[in-house]
């Protein structure tokens, strides 16, 4: 049931600290990854793993496209991310020592178990499933899998199924890291158990957020930007206003506003931003400079730390520190916050979205 939340999609966010600390459970120890967490044959395959190739659908998609940042980074494996329907009509070419990781909520979007099927005929030395659904048909075909543990969702637009996928995707980068590189990242393991805490404290912004989300109730279009591990977030939070405020939204890599989108900004166009304080923040601030320069409305998430001030025309809101490893996790929680509060202003159907469907059991 609801209890005390108006929407499934309200309480499905307010549930991602205890579901985040789930994901967790018993899978570290001693400032480690416990890699025999993902079952007695995922040592060996992560040993032999060179590339891995990732594939899943939308919301899912974007966890894949974090992954990525973070698997290169963290554990030197080179990542393809591909959206499923895609994937399985091309000719893609898997060089030797290649895992095949399927993403899913489900574990029964058509595509993606096409995608599986076709991929065994491939020659990837395995497969893992990171999936929400124990006994779905993804996890009963893949090699080994993960589960998520984020309990059932209802909402439609999908929210904590995404950021406890984040979590099992760290877990994943920590374990190939490990099994790899004999790299721990202790700092990132530590900081991992820090993190339903953190997400409370973002979670308790929610006032704040429904009092911005007014701004965007009359608009017709917005644009999302973000750079690095946070374009992927940035990607998220557009699909969520679209999905359930039915507002255009588009997400850019900031640093492409220049190439093409910048020509869309003017005063009616917000323009969502999330600032973590990373080595991409001094990038990211020009590329503010230029939306404001076009007289475009600035919101903008960022670190305590970080030196951007409200003015005319900007809006911030100041997120706690975090490590830059865990700031896509914490910065998905307030463009979730930011959709559920325009679509319920809007008045749509926040939990049953027109034309949409939670499993896409057919292509
Ligand atoms: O169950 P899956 O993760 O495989 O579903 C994939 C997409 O259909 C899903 O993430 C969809 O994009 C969400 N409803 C978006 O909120």
């Amino acid at each position: 049931s609801k209890g005390e939340y108006r929407h499934y999609m309200l309480k499905e966010i307010f549930e991602q600290p205890e579901v985040i600390e789930a994901v967790l459970e018993g899978r570290l120890s001693a400032g480690s990854v416990l890699v025999e967490s993902f079952g007695p044959d995922a040592q060996a395959l992560f040993q032999r793993a060179r590339q891995i190739h990732v594939i899943a659908c939308g919301t899912s998609f974007h966890a894949g496209l974090v992954a990525r940042y973070w698997l290169e980074r963290y554990a030197g494996v080179p990542v393809q991310v591909e959206v499923a329907s895609e994937y399985r009509y091309r000719h893609p070419v898997v060089p030797e020592g290649t895992l095949f990781v399927a993403l899913s909520q489900s574990g029964e979007t058509a595509d993606t178990l096409a995608a599986l099927r076709f991929a065994k005929t491939l020659g990837y030395i395995g497969s893992l499933a990171i999936c929400n659904v124990p006994g779905s048909s993804l996890v009963r075909e893949s090699d080994v899998a993960l589960m998520t543990r984020a309990g059932p969702e209802i909402g439609v637009a999908s929210t904590k199924a995404f950021t406890t996928q984040l979590v099992a995707l760290m877990l994943l980068t920590l374990a190939v890291a490990k099994v790899q590189r004999g790299d721990d990242h202790r700092d990132i393991v530590e900081v991992l158990g820090t993190l339903p805490g953190l997400c409370r404290q973002v979670l308790a912004l929610n006032g704040q957020i429904e009092a911005l989300s007014q701004a965007f109730a009359e608009k017709q279009h917005a644009l999302f930007l973000g750079r690095g591990a946070h374009y992927p977030v940035a990607l998220e939070g557009a699909l969520k206003l679209k999905e359930i405020s039915y507002i255009h939204a588009e997400a850019y890599p900031a640093g492409e506003l220049k190439h093409g989108p910048l020509a869309l900004v003017d005063s009616e166009m917000p323009v969502i931003s999330v600032a973590p304080n990373d080595d991409l923040l001094e990038k990211l601030k020009s590329n503010l400079q230029e939306v404001r320069a076009r007289g475009g409305q600035l919101f903008v998430f960022a670190d305590e730390n970080v030196d951007i001030t409200g003015q005319e025309g900007i809006q911030v809101l100041t997120l706690p520190y975090v490590h830059e490893a865990l700031a896509p996790l914490l910065y998905t929680l307030p463009l979730q916050l930011l959709s559920y509060h325009v679509a319920v202003l809007k008045g749509t159907d926040v939990d049953q979205p027109r034309n949409l469907a939670k499993s896409v059991t057919v292509e």
